[in-house]
């Protein structure tokens, strides 16, 4: 059978109190409703249409071509959302899995075990539902003596026998297509919201006599809706404690979950170790055999296999396999280290890539910069890229040697196997091989310390009789 899909991304969601879009706000780093665009796809919907409203443009561009919109101009209730696919979806055939942009926990196994119930009963309607110990503010499921589902009262419109149900409506749904249009044109606004409430179908077509089953989740969690902060947190415990087991399980030690906080879109390979407060963002790519943390934040960024990371930072940054950064290192977009590269405490490399072997041990800047095989960077030494208004880029071949706190005023190139001293600043280009030195000659005048210290103490006691 066909399978569709709708998701209501329209509302404004006024209880979040944010100038971010409800669907919009993360959780584990992902919009919730790239969460549940992602969760549809892995059920393999044909189509997946995404009812859009509030922020339309803003949650457009961010989901992209990953589904097709309609637009909710005023939000009227989740009701008139569905109805608006109608111009899209009206005509066809199969089985529409309805799901709000705000519950984020709901997995694909669950979709799948919903799906499944609903085709195997050929029923009109199959609403997933949970027990929940504290349903205020959910839609209740209320059921005959036979336990068969008659309708879904939504917490405003409960009477208090009502309202003591436990089961709840979680708002995802999967629908016969013609018969869930054909039921929203019997939907009113008669109750205590004046919206078109969604939930109304269910009663509808239970009346007609249509077959309507009800769909349990074992795991509650799953059917969080997010409407406020708080709610955003639990979602965001939940989905957290999912990705820490599922890498758990993949091979990945991570010696204290409670403090790792990994993004829904991260892979980690097996045998590495995640020590405590490491943070893994966006699209990040860690390799096997890895060391990360303690207290490391990478974001975007690829570190291949056997790389250790410690107390660093890094952005949209790539490290080869089995490189060391940090302590206290600081790769920022576009530095991209080789194999076996070394950099260490308080290291910033920006813009520059590091080829196989080369080190950049302490205290360094490398910035808009081509550094080739086994260099080594001394202490101290820097890039001078930046004039004030242009960015220029410093060049060091293989096998060449930059002692302590030189300056490289870019642009500038150190052919290979050359030579700089330390403390010197390389202002015009080094040939391969060359020994460059820049500073001035050192001095010695003997006993003169002693000279110097008897002035000083002089001076001292003068101004203390003054
Ligand atoms: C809804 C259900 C409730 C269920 C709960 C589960 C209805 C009437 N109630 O209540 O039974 O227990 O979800 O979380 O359906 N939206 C639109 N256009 C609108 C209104 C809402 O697109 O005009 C979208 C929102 O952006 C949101 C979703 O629909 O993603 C749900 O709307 P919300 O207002 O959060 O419904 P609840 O009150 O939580
Ligand atoms: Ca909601």
């Amino acid at each position: 059978m066909k399978r569709l899909a709708i998701v209501l991304a329209a509302g404004q969601g006024k209880r979040m109190k944010s100038k971010l879009y409800k669907v919009l706000h993360p959780v584990c780093g992902k919009p919730m409703v790239g969460h549940v665009l992602k969760t549809v796809g892995q059920v393999n919907c044909e189509r997946s249409v995404v009812v859009v409203g509030h922020g339309a443009e803003t949650v457009r561009s961010y989901l992209g071509d990953a589904a097709e919109y309609v637009l909710q101009a005023e939000q009227l209730g989740t009701g008139h959302a569905v109805k608006q696919a109608k111009e899209l979806l009206g005509d066809e055939q199969g089985s529409t899995i309805v799901i709000c942009g705000d519950t984020p926990l709901v997995t694909s196994e669950t979709l799948e075990g919903l799906l499944a119930l609903h085709e195997n009963n050929k029923a009109a309607a199959t609403v997933l539902t949970a027990h929940m110990d504290n349903p205020k503010g959910y839609g209740r499921v209320i059921r005959d003596e036979e336990g068969k589902v008659l309708r879904i009262v939504e917490q405003k419109d409960c009477s208090p026998e009502e309202d003591a149900v436990s089961e709840i409506n979680t708002g995802t749904y999967c629908f016969d297509n013609a018969k869930l249009f054909d039921a929203l044109e019997k939907v009113t606004n008669h109750n205590a919201q004046q919206e078109y409430y969604l939930t109304d179908v269910i009663g509808i077509l239970k009346e007609a006599g249509e077959i309507v089953m009800a769909y349990q989740t074992e795991d509650p969690a799953e059917s969080i809706g997010v409407n406020d902060r708080f709610a955003l947190s639990q979602a965001e415990g939940y989905m957290r404690e999912r990705i820490t087991r599922r890498h758990m399980l993949n091979g990945v030690t991570i010696i204290d979950p409670a403090s790792t906080y990994i993004g829904a879109d991260v892979t980690i390979g097996a045998d590495t170790i995640l020590y405590p407060g490491t943070i893994l963002k966006g699209n990040t790519v860690i390799g096997s055999q890895c060391e990360i943390g303690p207290n490391s934040e990478l974001e975007d960024s690829v570190v291949a296999d056997g790389a250790t990371i410690k107390y660093s930072v890094l952005n949209q940054a790539e490290v080869g396999a089995d490189s060391t950064v940090g302590p206290f290192a600081y790769l920022r977009p576009g530095a991209k280290l080789g194999e076996k590269v070394k950099v260490g405490d308080f290291v910033e490399v920006k813009n520059a890539t590091i080829e196989d072997g080369s080190k950049v041990s302490h205290l360094s800047y490398i910035g808009d910069a081509k550094v080739g095989k086994n260099v080594n960077v001394g202490c101290g030494a820097i890039t001078v890229n930046y004039d004030g208004y242009n960015k220029s880029v410093t060049e060091i071949e293989d096998d060449a040697f930059i002692g302590s706190n030189v300056n490289l005023i870019a642009p500038v190139k150190v052919g290979k196997g050359a030579f700089i001293v330390a403390g010197t600043t390389v202002t015009h280009s080094v040939p391969d091989n060359d020994l460059a030195i820049g500073r001035v000659r050192q001095e010695n005048k003997p006993g003169y310390a002693e000279k110097i210290r008897a002035r000083a103490i002089a001076k001292k006691n003068s101004k203390k009789q003054s």
